[in-house]
């Protein structure tokens, strides 16, 4: 009887004690932030808006492994992904079999390795639409083929329409 009450006052501390600790934080880091917009903060764990075809297999994969990675997602299956892709500003040329929405609105189009989404968001550049790896490269992440694999450009994709290379993955390990 008094082992429980010991356990459940020491249990009450230790919850208080977190509780403190977390509306110190939250000022903490609401003062340190008055200078933004409450959009311009990124939450610890963000959520992709993933527009997809219902039946898109690899798609699927590609978001186990962002979600394997910390973020959340939710599938949209609009009617037609060409059109939703016109909307988003992505070209032809970039195009790829889903697209990825962040809360603060960059796109991340096909198989983009989760760590470089991460990269991206903590560091959006100037003037940037988001990422894109155009097709779907054998052996980037949801298009895992046994030990096959096709080195590929991960795109910056910029507001103005042009891209440059953002990174160039070259072997399976600098995806992870
Ligand atoms: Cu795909
Ligand atoms: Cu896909």
């Amino acid at each position: 009887m008094s082992f429980r009450i010991i356990t459940a006052t020491l249990l009450a501390l230790a919850l208080s004690a977190c509780g403190e600790q977390s509306v110190e934080q939250e000022t903490a880091s609401q003062s340190a932030d008055t200078s933004q917009s409450a959009e311009a903060r990124e939450p610890q764990a963000q959520t992709l808006t993933v527009y997809k075809s219902p039946t898109c297999g690899c798609c699927e994969d590609w978001i186990v492994h962002l979600e394997e990675k910390g973020f959340q997602t939710t599938a949209e299956h609009p009617d037609d992904m060409r059109t939703k892709k016109t909307e988003l500003n992505i070209a032809p040329q970039y195009g790829s079999c889903h697209t990825g929405v962040s809360e603060s609105g960059y796109v991340f189009e096909g198989h983009v390795p989760a760590k470089l989404v991460q990269q991206f968001l903590d560091n959006p550049p100037e003037n940037a639409l988001g990422l894109a790896v155009p097709r779907m490269p054998v052996g980037s992440p949801g298009m895992e083929m046994g030990d096959r694999f096709d080195p590929y450009d991960v795109l910056l994709l910029k507001t103005d329409g042009s891209s440059e290379v953002y990174a160039r993955i070259e072997q399976p390990e600098q995806q992870y």
